[in-house]
């Protein structure tokens, strides 16, 4: 693997997805959510959640931090004409790519996109059935007002629904264990408020005085390096030499050690995802 492994300039925080709009590359990262959304596991594994929620034929539904579209899509078809579609983010460049990705299609639902904070979401109380945020709750400082905000605009009996990876849990295989464990440790801790982000889900919806709250976890698996992989272990690589965890040289050895497994069908990387849903009493 060959990323640029030089010092980059700061930017206002390490997690570019608190504030991508101040971010210099916020149109390439952007399109990681496309690469990501379209990776044949993650397709799977949040189609399972929106099933788990669950999303029915109908529904009036909020996704918080929807990027470009990518679950609003999978929401349009699985509601369906009689339904409706809404997507709020902070970011303009998502919403801007959003606006061009979430066309109208037969028999599904419109998507509606406006631009608005989680904490403060500009519908009236009860308006949907369910709300969803989908690996945006780690990228908050401080969570619980978002899942309250989404609590108060879901109807009584209607689901708030909140999925996340855990970093605490990411296995990937490495012939150097030590310098594996550095990088992905040393990395996530410095970059999330709380990297455990997905363990927690269950005690932020009761937190927020959600009902009848269950748990799903599902796992990511990817045994060919695929390219969302890829740009993520290339990401820990960058931000391992940013922090000063590993120098570039060092960095770049780890990334090859990958491309050595790949080689040898020995590649093994799983990631946790945890999907969390409450009923509004
Ligand atoms: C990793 S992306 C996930 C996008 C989408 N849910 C998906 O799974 O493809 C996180 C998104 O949350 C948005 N976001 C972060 N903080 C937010 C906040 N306080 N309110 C609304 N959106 C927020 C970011 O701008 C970004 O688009």
């Amino acid at each position: 693997m060959t990323p640029a492994l030089v010092r980059t300039p700061p930017t206002p925080h390490p997690d570019p997805w608190r504030d991508l709009d101040a971010q210099p590359n916020a149109e390439k990262l952007a399109a990681t959510l496309e690469l990501r959304g379209r990776t044949p596991t993650q397709a799977r594994l949040r189609r399972r959640f929106l099933g788990f929620v669950p999303i029915r034929r109908g529904d009036h539904v909020l996704e918080v931090g929807c990027g470009t579209g990518v679950v609003l899509r999978d929401l349009a078809a699985r509601v369906g004409r009689r339904g409706t579609v809404v997507g709020v983010d902070r970011s303009r460049v998502v919403l801007t790519a959003a606006r061009r990705l979430c066309r109208p299609e037969a028999g599904a639902a419109r998507v509606t996109l406006r631009a608005a904070d989680g904490a403060r979401l500009p519908f009236a109380a009860g308006r949907f059935d369910a709300t969803l945020a989908i690996t945006v709750l780690l990228h908050l400082a401080v969570p619980l007002p978002v899942v309250r905000e989404m609590a108060r605009v879901t109807r009584p009996g209607g689901r708030v629904a909140l999925q996340d990876q855990d970093f605490g849990v990411v296995a990937v295989a490495h012939p150097d264990r030590e310098l594996t464990d550095r990088i992905m440790h040393g990395v996530a801790t410095r970059v999330y408020a709380e990297p455990w982000s997905g363990r927690r889900l269950p005690g932020l919806l009761r937190d927020a005085g959600l009902e009848r709250v269950r748990l799903r976890t599902d796992v990511y698996q990817d045994t060919g390096l695929e390219p969302f992989t890829k740009t993520f272990l290339e990401r820990r690589a960058e931000n391992a030499v940013r922090f000063g965890i590993t120098d570039a040289v060092t960095a770049q050895r780890w990334l090859d050690g990958f491309t050595a497994l790949v080689a040898r069908g020995a590649f093994v990387m799983t990631m946790n995802y945890y999907g969390a849903v409450g009923v509004r009493p």
